[in-house]
């Protein structure tokens, strides 16, 4: 049921039950092993993502049943541009594909759509998806869907560090008015406001770096590793990881000792 022949399977517990009273506020997603997902079964690479975007469908819903404020979800970096252009080029269609088809089931939810990254150098017919599903759930008051297209963290901090420079050259700000408040209110996070830090970051497909993802963001974050590639993730597999995460906080967490 879990996972692919021949694959660990994860060990699941049937009575792993969620504290719905400890449910993270801000869950970030890095959405991994699309291509290992569709090697394994012999279609190509895009079979995966497109796989993966009807995952993120599916998450979606679950993180919002379960009352998570925020789920970001990293869809695209700044050095996935490196991948060959039929990839890129899927890729890039796919928020258009997405929006096409989800728009009214996030309205219906009272989901917004939010993204960081660098947009303005996405493809226009990008853009215009995405843009348009800013607009069109903006005044949608419950989870947040937080998108990362064209994302990259140290290029963020550069974007933040100029800005800030540019303050102290031109508006008088003063070096010792930079501070991490100030440096979080540069950072493209910064209209997620007080839910900007993730409490819990989640990696599909075993592997276990960060990849330039939020990195002054996760500086408290709990990270969790499941070995599922993500499109074969589903309901029971994200509560485990959340489960992996609530067990985590428990043990670790002054309040509960
Ligand atoms: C990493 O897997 C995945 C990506 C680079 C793309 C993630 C995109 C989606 C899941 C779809 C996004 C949907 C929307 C709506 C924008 P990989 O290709 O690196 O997998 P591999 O490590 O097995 O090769």
């Amino acid at each position: 049921m879990f996972g692919f022949k021949g694959k660990k399977q994860p060990t699941i517990d049937s009575n792993e039950t969620l504290d719905l009273q400890r449910i993270p506020k801000h869950v970030a997603i890095i959405m991994d092993g699309n291509g290992r997902w569709a090697q394994q079964r012999h279609l190509p690479r895009i079979a995966g993502h497109k796989e993966g975007m009807n995952t993120v469908k599916k998450i979606t819903m679950v993180a919002n049943d379960l009352g998570i404020q925020v789920l970001t979800l990293y869809a695209f970096s700044t050095e996935n541009w490196k991948r060959p252009d039929q990839e890129v080029n899927y890729l890039m269609g796919l928020p258009v594909t997405f929006f096409d088809t989800f728009v009214p089931e996030l309205i219906a939810n009272n989901i917004q759509v939010q993204v960081i990254g660098y947009t303005d150098q996405l493809p226009a017919k990008t853009q215009k998806a995405v843009n348009n599903a800013i607009e069109q759930t903006k005044n949608n008051t419950g989870m947040v869907l937080n998108f990362a297209l064209n994302y990259g963290s140290r290029a963020e901090i550069v974007s933040a560090v100029q800005a800030i420079s540019q303050e102290v050259v031109t508006n008088n700000l003063t070096i010792e008015a930079i501070d991490e408040t100030l440096i979080s209110e540069h950072l493209m996070t910064k209209q997620l406001n007080e839910l900007a830090d993730p409490d819990v970051i989640i990696r599909t497909s075993g592997e276990q770096r960060i990849s330039n993802f939020l990195l002054w963001q996760i500086a408290y974050s709990e990270f969790v590793f499941i070995d599922e590639h993500w499109p074969a993730v589903d309901a029971t597999i994200f509560k485990h990881a959340l489960f992996l995460y609530q067990k985590r906080d428990r043990r670790f967490g002054g309040l509960n000792k």
